[in-house]
């Protein structure tokens, strides 16, 4: 790979598209992509492990034709790794220390041509934060766009303690989150939430209260009204389970009158939250115990950190839209190989 005179890498490996499809065919390996100069405000980073969120099959497929026109692009939002270089004006971070984020600001508008999906890439400095020692990269990957998402709509709420809530979507990658949220941070009084058959008893996991099977029973039918419905799959049908004076959240856009609609922006300070407090580790082993991460958790602290128990780092098996047949030997696998061999590296600097 080509380095620049103060041998940090002026190039870089990474997967890239030219043209709008589907990620299994558009998608293709660049041995050499440049780097940007970084702004003063900017970090490279070495990239240990990405996560793909359903905005990058969006972005492929060409759904944001006005925000983000077609350019040869190097997809994915989120990102863990380790910092090889600082812009001049960066305080927070130095190289060598372990970062996470989602590196694009804006959401669907002014989006990164060199994404995640790449051994290197590049952030400013306020979409990062230090990766907490008790998740794995692979762990910290697969939080980001997804918490910070699931936080931001709960503060567009105004969501307390004492409230109850209504996720549709609550076994999603946002949705999870909103659940988890909810409960352990903000306190919910009652927590409904919506999944598949199959998903009841993770939500059961997360905390629900009351699960809903969207495959059996309308939740608009329930008795049941709330203060709070936060919508992850574009349902107007939420508007009929709030209370009156309640709050409906969507996060598909264009949502749906009178229900707040956003879409993310991208903070690293949300991530801080999840830094450990100590004093509070005892605690929370017992909270834990329970919970699938229950090992990695135990060394962790903070309402924020109960919030990240059940992880949502997906094998690339379990994305369907990226169209990755099980056990085949399609073109695919040799595109998720050699992906692995991008992104297999325990080394920092490797
Ligand atoms: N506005 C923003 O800033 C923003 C940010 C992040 C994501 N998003 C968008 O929000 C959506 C969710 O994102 P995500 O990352 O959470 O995706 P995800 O991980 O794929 O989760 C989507 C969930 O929706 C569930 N679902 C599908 N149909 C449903 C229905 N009729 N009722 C209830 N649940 C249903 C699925 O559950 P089952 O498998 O059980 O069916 C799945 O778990 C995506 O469209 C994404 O693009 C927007």
């Amino acid at each position: 790979m080509a380095s620049d005179s103060n041998s940090t890498p002026s190039h870089t490996k990474a997967w890239f598209y030219t043209e709008h499809g589907d990620p299994s065919q558009v998608l293709k390996l660049h041995p050499s992509w440049p780097i940007p100069e970084l702004e003063p405000d900017q970090l490279l980073i070495k990239v240990v492990a990405a996560s793909l969120n359903p905005v990058d099959y969006k972005r492929m497929l060409d759904w944001f034709p006005k925000t983000d026109p077609l350019k040869p692009t190097v997809p994915g939002f989120d990102v863990a790794g380790v910092v090889v270089k600082v812009g001049s004006e960066v305080k927070k971070f130095k190289v060598g220390d372990e970062v996470y984020g989602d590196i694009n600001e804006e959401g669907i508008s002014n989006l990164k041509t060199l994404g995640t999906l790449s051994e290197y890439t590049v952030a400013e400095e306020r979409l990062l934060a230090h990766k907490p020692p008790f998740l794995s990269f692979v762990e910290a990957a697969s939080i980001p766009a997804a918490i910070e998402t699931a936080y931001e709509g709960l503060e567009r709420t105004q969501f307390s303690s004492s409230k109850s809530i209504l996720v549709l979507g609550g076994a999603g990658g946002v949705g999870n989150y909103v659940v988890q949220l909810a409960k352990h941070v903000y306190g919910a009084s009652k927590i409904a939430a919506s999944a598949s058959t199959q998903k009841q008893e993770l939500l059961k996991e997360l905390g629900v209260d009351l699960p809903i099977d969207y495959t059996k029973t309308n939740f608009e039918d329930l008795p049941d009204k709330f203060d709070v419905v936060y919508d992850t799959v574009g349902d107007v049908g939420a508007l009929k389970a709030v209370k009156e004076g309640g709050k409906v959240v969507t996060i598909i856009p264009p949502g749906f009158e009178p229900a707040i609609v956003f879409v993310l922006t991208s903070k690293g300070s949300i991530l801080e939250k999840l830094e450990p407090l100590p004093n509070e580790i005892a605690e929370l082993c017992l909270v834990h115990l329970s919970y699938p991460y229950h090992a990695s958790a135990c060394s962790v602290s903070s309402s924020w950190n109960r919030a990240i128990t059940v992880g949502f780092s997906k094998p690339v098996e379990s994305m369907p839209w990226l169209g990755v047949p099980a056990k085949t030997n399609s073109p695919q696998e040799d595109v998720n190989s050699a992906k692995s061999d991008v992104f297999d590296s325990d080394s920092p600097t490797g």
